[in-house]
């Protein structure tokens, strides 16, 4: 199999430049959380942290039940608890969801033109050929064994309207390609119309049918540490899938199972992380503008898609001589060539740092 380089290396020159800054490096090239785990999980995971035997790759009944009740209540997803399986975080979901979904080679899998770079993987391992495109049409007759949509999107934070969803939806099922949609980001937006679900019923008309949604702790509750995450949708699908995860051994850790069930039980420590972000991007999307930058789309998710409309390298060095360092929007594929992903994980102190340099 032949994987793709690892692009972050590409970037150590600039991040040894900006960590000379004498105020030291401000750090948005990478979306990881910063803030404290909230103490609800912190508690849970340590009062189970008796675990002797093994766990269920299922998860236990209480995790699917609280992962169904917060589908239900925020976003409108009524999910049979039975048809919620547990991902050790969802990067290892993405990756092996193609291969564990029974794509072989000569399959194509399709993903967003700009997109997470781990689809592309996934369709790697799997042997199959990968098609980063946008225009459905651009298919032509070729008929995909799995298509890929991320909203709100990693790396530019967009948003696909109902509408859309509504579409790819019905375009997938008329050709039975099983559409899965990564939604960790749901609840991070900040413009616009509020992030919808492809299993939300106006989307999927009540049918889960050939459909699967993927959701993570990381984000939205500042755990990407303990690895908690889950699929759901088609009860047939999640069904296949977890018989090969059972016999894999892809078993979430007790201790991580309990946490991630009383994580999602609670809403208000979500609430508090949404509006620190919220401030962040603020601050950060006013002084990249100020300094001649344009914001294009970042309606939502944790990333700034900026563009000083100049080849992306060329801005991620001129941010690194501010020691600021930045992702270069080529990362997330050829269409990126003239943008930067700027994030806005960085705790306040470092993002009031960044707005100082940028002024
Ligand atoms: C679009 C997208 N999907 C999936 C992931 C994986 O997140 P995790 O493995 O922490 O659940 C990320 C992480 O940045 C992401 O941006």
């Amino acid at each position: 199999m032949e994987l793709p380089d690892f692009p972050w290396d590409r970037l150590e020159p600039y991040k040894k430049t900006a960590s000379a800054h004498p105020g030291g490096l401000v750090d948005l090239s990478v979306g990881t959380p910063v803030d404290p785990t909230p103490e609800v999980a912190r508690k849970a995971l340590a009062e189970a942290s008796d675990a002797p035997g093994y766990p269920q790759t299922w998860g236990t009944p209480a995790l699917r039940e609280s992962v169904a009740g917060w589908l239900n209540r925020r976003l409108g997803v009524r999910a049979d608890p039975a048809a919620v399986l547990p991902a050790i975080g969802t990067k290892e979901l993405v990756a092996w969801l193609p291969l564990l979904l029974g794509v072989k080679p000569g399959d194509t899998v399709v993903f967003p033109e700009l997109a997470y770079p781990t689809y592309d993987v996934g369709a790697r391992i799997a042997g199959a050929t990968g098609v980063a495109t946008d225009g459905l049409l651009k298919l032509g007759p070729t008929r995909p064994k799995l298509l890929w949509i991320n909203s709100p999107s990693n790396p530019t934070g967009k948003v696909l309207p109902p509408d859309h969803l509504r579409k790819v939806v019905s375009w997938a099922r008329e050709r039975g390609v099983t559409l899965v949609s990564d939604e960790c980001y749901i609840e991070l937006y900040w413009e616009g119309d509020e992030p919808v679900s492809i299993l939300h019923p106006d989307i999927c008309g009540g049918s889960h049918e050939g459909l699967l949604a993927i959701h993570s702790l990381s984000k939205r509750s500042n755990l990407a540490g303990y690895r908690a995450g889950f699929v759901t949708g088609d009860p047939a699908l999640v069904k296949g899938l977890l018989e090969l995860r059972k016999h894999a051994g892809m078993i979430m850790p007790a201790p991580v199972q309990a946490a991630m069930a009383a994580t999602y039980d609670d809403d208000a420590h979500a609430a508090e992380q949404i509006e620190r972000y919220r401030a962040r991007r603020a601050a950060l999307k006013a002084a990249l503008e100020a300094h001649g930058f344009r914001v294009d789309h970042s309606e939502a998710s944790l990333y700034l898609w900026s563009t000083r409309d100049e080849p992306c390298w060329d801005t991620v060095s001129h941010l690194a001589s501010l020691g600021i360092l930045v992702a270069p929007g080529e990362f997330y594929g050829p269409a990126g060539s003239r943008h930067v992903r700027v994030a806005i994980t960085a705790t306040d102190e470092r993002v009031a740092e960044a707005v100082s340099r940028l002024g």
